[in-house]
């Protein structure tokens, strides 16, 4: 008889979750710990969106909706950002939130062999998704200031490159890309005709200036957004995808296999969320962005964050990140390695959506920590 594990696919060993796996093992054994460690807003759905999801669910919008979502949700999409991008974005996409989107998105582009760019740090899911699909994951270093560096970009292109894979606001460094460097990004796409896989996941949250959005500019970019941070509607899996027809119409199909659809219910509380504001919860959290680096600035080597909820300081002197992370954790605080979203272990990332409390107690004991 085979053992189970000679049933496991090289695709599903082939991806490697140790390095988190390491954090949660270690942060089982802690009671009540600070956890700077989450990826969601610390306020829940607005009410307005929730009671549109019962609504939605007593009225029956139960059962499966076109692959393609619901047609009010597609509509206000493309109207929302048709406007922001002044061109008919086309047809949309409801993915089953971003990560549906990503999944459909590298899945319909990359063959085999096929290399992406992504900027170093970056969000944990890219190089994943890419292992599942063959593709091969370019690291492109954007140490120290977290930008973009056309330079650096252009160093690692070779003939196997198709995808620019760009997230601003950024997990986990919470870095926003400049208007000068998304011009950049796409300057160097339209030169060596990549693709654009913009995940702009944490708009809402920005904190100085605009949002230039590289679909705005440049039409072979494929944009995905979504409800989970803005809305605090993780565990409702919805977000859109808009870009060239060729590449949403296979995104569609093969969502058609995959996903099926988004939830249907809360594709019609996400039309109502449409109409909730953002604004207050941005302001909540530019306050905890500014009490975050304030404590911080003045024991660890920091960038300032323009967006998103994390932070991302320098360990301290003669500790790698998993070192201090590990002492942070014995000192009841979870925080989360660089290398997990990087081929470095220098870093830390810290998610301020939590209590001021807690990001006051737990900024005192990592700052005690750095000596
Ligand atoms: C950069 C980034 N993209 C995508 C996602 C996935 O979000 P969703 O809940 O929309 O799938 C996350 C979640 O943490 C994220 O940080």
């Amino acid at each position: 008889m085979r053992a189970a594990s000679d049933f496991l696919s090289a695709r599903a060993m082939g991806v490697d979750a140790s390095g988190i796996r390491k954090v949660f093992d270690l942060a089982a054994k802690l009671k009540d710990p600070i956890n700077f460690s989450i990826g969601q807003p610390d306020f829940d759905v607005p009410e307005e969106a929730k009671a549109a999801a019962i609504e939605a669910i007593k009225a029956g919008n139960n059962g499966y909706t076109q692959t393609q979502g619901i047609a009010d949700l597609r509509g206000r999409v493309r109207k929302q950002l048709s406007a922001e991008f002044g061109r008919d974005v086309g047809e949309v996409l409801i993915t089953s939130a971003v990560s549906g989107g990503l999944l459909l998105a590298i899945m319909s582009t990359i063959n085999p062999g096929d290399e992406a760019l992504v900027l170093d740090p970056y969000f944990v899911m890219y190089k994943h998704l890419l292992t599942l699909t063959g593709g091969k994951t370019v690291a492109v270093d954007t140490y120290p200031d977290f930008a973009f560096h056309a330079d650096r970009v252009e160093k690692a292109i070779t003939p196997r490159t198709k995808l620019l894979i760009l997230n601003s606001p950024t997990n986990p460094t919470g870095a926003v890309m400049s208007d000068a460097d998304v011009l950049a990004a796409v300057e160097v796409a339209r030169t060596h005709d990549l693709l654009i896989v913009s995940d702009e996941i944490y708009e809402p949250f920005l904190y100085e200036g605009g949002f230039l959005s590289p679909g705005k500019l440049y039409e072979n970019t494929v944009v995905l957004r979504g409800f989970s941070k803005s809305h605090a509607m993780t565990g409702w899996r919805v977000g859109y995808a808009a870009g060239p027809e060729a590449v949403i119409s296979q995104m569609t199909k093969l969502q058609q296999y995959t996903f099926v659809c988004s939830p249907s219910p809360f594709q019609v509380a996400a039309v109502r969320a449409m109409d909730l504001p953002t604004a207050a919860a941005r302001e909540v959290y530019r306050k905890k962005r500014d009490l975050v680096y304030g404590l911080l600035s003045k024991k660890f080597e920091v960038n300032k964050p323009g967006g998103a909820f994390y932070i991302f300081p320098k360990a301290p002197k003669g500790m790698t990140a998993s070192e201090f992370c590990a002492k942070a954790i014995e000192n009841n605080v979870l925080i989360i390695p660089g290398n997990v979203f990087s081929e470095k272990d220098t870093h830390f990332r810290i998610s301020y959506a939590t209590s001021d409390e807690k990001i006051k107690k737990g900024c005192e004991i990592l700052c005690a920590l750095a000596g």
